[in-house]
C-alpha cells in the first residue's frame, strides 16, 4: 500500500499549476495506480496527483455506478480542446474538501487530448458525469478548485469550516 495521503484545502498546494509529464515510465504506472486505490479507499470518483502532493500533470477517475462494473480511467497530460456551449449543473464535492458540496455550471459535453498509462495517445468526448469530473480534476492541475466557481461569500464560508475541521481532526 502506497503511502500517499490526500491534502485537505486550505493548502498552498493546492494552488499550485502542475507540470506535465515529459515521459510515462514506470513510476508514472505506479503512482497513477497508487492514485486510483486511495480514490476508491476515499470513496472518490476523481483525484489530481497535486492533491496527493505530486505537482504532476496525472488525473484518475472511476464515474461508475457503484453496482456496475469498475471504469478506471488514467489521464497524462489531459488537455481540454473543445468545450461544448450548453452547460450541466451538478453538486461537486471534492476529497480535498470533505463534507463540502456546491452546485456548479459546466460545459456538458469536452473533447480531451491525453495518454494512458502506457503512453499511447487518446482524443475522446466526455458528458454527463464525467465531462464535470473530469474538468473538476483538470482543474486542479492549475491550481483551481471547485469553491472558485462559486460565489466568493459561499467559497469562503466553505473554507472556513474546512479551517475548523482541520483542526479538530488533525489533518
Ligand atoms: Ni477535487
Amino acid at each position: 500500500m502506497s503511502n500517499l495521503k490526500i491534502i485537505i484545502a486550505p493548502d498552498p498546494r493546492l494552488l499550485e499549476v502542475s507540470k506535465p509529464v515529459k515521459e510515462v515510465n514506470n513510476d508514472i504506472k505506479n503512482l497513477l495506480e497508487d492514485m486510483l486505490q486511495i480514490m476508491y479507499r476515499s470513496n472518490g470518483i476523481g483525484l489530481a496527483a497535486p492533491q496527493v502532493g505530486v505537482l504532476k500533470r496525472l488525473v484518475v477517475m472511476d464515474c461508475s455506478d457503484k453496482n456496475t462494473k469498475k471504469k478506471p480511467l488514467k489521464f497524462v497530460n489531459p488537455e481540454i480542446l473543445n468545450l461544448s456551449s450548453d452547460k450541466s449543473e451538478f453538486e461537486e464535492g471534492c476529497l480535498s474538501l470533505p463534507t463540502q458540496y456546491a452546485k456548479v455550471e459546466r460545459p456538458s459535453n469536452i473533447e480531451v487530448e491525453y495518454k494512458d498509462e502506457n503512453g499511447n495517445k487518446y482524443r475522446k468526448s466526455f458528458s454527463g458525469i464525467e465531462a464535470t469530473c473530469l474538468q473538476h480534476e483538470i482543474d486542479h492541475l492549475n491550481g483551481k478548485l471547485f469553491v472558485d466557481h462559486i460565489s466568493k461569500l459561499k467559497k469562503n464560508r466553505i473554507i472556513k469550516k474546512l479551517e475548523k475541521i482541520k483542526k479538530t481532526k488533525n489533518y
